[in-house]
């Protein structure tokens, strides 16, 4: 596996190892039950996996909140279940990456602990202290439901500390080079057990500065150079790919020259997807598309439906975050923040069509595209659970005891009603020719198929209708035609006359012939080969 370049046409898969597939029985998912599991992700298309967090923590935040960078917490496994793990996935053509979560540790953690005893411990500077709360003031806080201040008082500390996150993730300070040093230590060590790079989370928040909004500061750049610089030297085939939620524009400051990130979520375009099917009317994806910049040959955009967070709304007016709130989250239970703790099937009302033609936008616009596990066959929430751990409950492989997840008690509560995996399951939809996961596994096959699909040639084709978004993806020798009815009403499309030609249907593999009009049921997609 030495394509350099791999991760510009890979599809990734986000994975909770806690919720995938328990071995042992003790009711949590653990790294050998992941490993069990590699034969269906290879099945289904999959690239790259993406684990969260599995490091020791005391789970305030799901394990971003981590205690020690440098081990496995055991409720997952051993290190050495990890290499074997990394070993089975690299033999079938699957990377791993993880998170590496650089921004805060975990409060439990020794160093914030030696910090907060002890004025002199050589760890009191890895944290960012203040004796007020007024310092960067104005700075946004993130997770605004539950935190009043990004500055907490420490009663042992005798000071403030900061935190973008919740009071239990102490910032630590970038500024100090010993937290520079020790993050790069980190990234070593996983990149030399075998793991291909990371999902870097939160990188926007490295350093602060006062009367700046602490955002993606050009020391924080600098830093992440500096990881690339030495990623790029040692571990020539590992990716950094950023979780940064925030205009395209301000986006591409990390790629930069091809020097910094080699990966970054296209946040903007996720709700604008939604957006553009509630309104049925396909500008608000045209539109963010076009405004996006072109970004360096050797880096990438991810594009995701859902992942393990709330359905982030930050990246919308007032108004389009009401109007997606209406649509997609009519009862209060179902926000978080600014956003909706939702998962995909359920935010779209368990309509077959628009979960279709979502995931044909995710599948042929541009971008390396992240499932999020569970969503390839329509698996539903939990809104009894807390926070955002209604979307990380465990996978529904068959309709035995407990989904198959786990011989013993589920870590947690299943998920019920509609979605119970009597109704939602792997298994069943393994069997039948036309579930969902069986849509999904023949657009990841038709994507790797036609390179066309994954490159990043796009180019609107104007259909005389706003409810049908068409663009040609490719060029010359292999030109692909898509086009997707956004609106609940049949629609027609007008066919420019270049493209009135013969095609191939992909999805029914048969000759399909190009008119002055195409008509289109409502929420159906086509993709026709020219
Ligand atoms: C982003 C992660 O996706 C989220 O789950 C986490 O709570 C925050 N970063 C803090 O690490």
């Amino acid at each position: 596996m030495t394509n350099s370049l791999w991760y510009k046409n890979a599809v990734f898969y986000e994975i909770s190892v806690r919720a995938f597939k328990d071995s042992d029985g003790d009711g949590h998912g653990d790294l050998q039950g992941l490993t069990e599991k590699l034969d269906y992700l290879k099945d289904l298309g999959v690239d790259c996996i993406w684990i969260m967090p599995i490091y020791p923590s005391p789970l305030r935040d799901d394990g971003y909140d981590i205690a020690d960078y440098y081990s496995v917490d055991k409720t997952y496994g051993s290190l050495d279940q990890l290499k074997t793990l990394i070993e089975a996935a690299h033999q079938r053509g699957i990377r791993i990456i993880t998170d590496l979560v650089l921004n805060h540790t975990s409060d439990e953690h020794p160093w914030f602990q030696s910090a907060r005893a002890d004025k002199n411990s050589p760890y009191r500077d890895y944290y960012v202290w203040n004796d007020d709360d007024k310092k960067y003031a104005g700075v946004r806080i993130i997770f605004q439901d539950v935190e009043t201040s990004n500055w907490t008082w420490d009663e042992k500390a005798v000071q403030y500390f900061w935190h973008r996150f919740y009071s239990t993730q102490p910032d630590l300070n970038f500024d100090n080079p010993n937290v520079q040093d020790e993050m790069l230590n980190v990234v070593r060590f996983w990149l030399s057990m075998g793991i291909d790079g990371f999902r870097v989370d939160a990188p926007t928040y490295l350093f602060e500065r006062e009367g700046t909004n602490c955002e993606s500061l050009p020391e924080t750049h600098a830093y992440l150079k500096r990881m690339r610089r030495m990623i790029d030297a040692d571990f020539p085939n590992a990716i950094m790919l950023a979780e940064s939620n925030q205009w395209p524009r301000e986006l591409i400051q990390y790629f930069d020259n091809g020097d910094e990130f080699h990966m970054a979520f296209h946040f903007p375009l996720m709700p604008r997807i939604y957006l553009a099917l509630a309104q049925g009317d396909a500008s608000a994806i045209v539109k963010i598309l076009n405004d996006t910049p072109v970004i360096p040959a050797n880096c990438q955009w991810t594009t995701f439906l859902r992942n393990h967070d709330e359905l982030t709304l930050e990246m919308v007016t007032d108004e389009e975050r009401k109007l997606m709130w209406r649509e997609y989250a009519p009862e209060e239970k179902m926000i978080l923040n600014l956003g909706i703790r939702r998962r995909l099937a359920p935010i779209l009302n368990n309509d077959r069509r628009k979960i279709e033609l979502v995931n044909s936008l995710l599948f042929t616009l541009p971008g390396s595209p992240i499932l999020y596990y569970g969503d390839e066959i329509g698996m539903g929430d939990n809104l009894n659970l807390p926070d955002r751990h209604g979307v990380r409950t465990p996978m529904q492989w068959d309709d035995s005891l407990h989904a198959g997840f786990s011989a013993g008690t589920p870590f947690t509560e299943m998920v019920q009603g509609d979605y119970h995996y009597l109704k939602v399951n792997v298994a069943d939809q393994m069997k039948s020719q036309h579930s969902l996961l069986r849509t999904i596994q023949k657009m990841i096959s038709l994507r790797k198929q036609y390179a066309a699909l994954g490159g990043n040639q796009l180019e609107w084709v104007e259909t005389d209708n706003p409810a049908v978004l068409a663009y040609l993806r490719g060029q010359g020798d292999e030109a692909i035609l898509v086009l997707n009815n956004l609106s609940e009403h049949v629609q027609v499309a007008h066919i420019p006359a270049e493209y009135q030609t013969s095609g191939q249907n992909l999805f029914e593999d048969r000759p399909y012939i190009l008119n002055a009009h195409v008509s289109l049921q409502p929420y159906s997609y086509l993709w026709i080969k020219l």
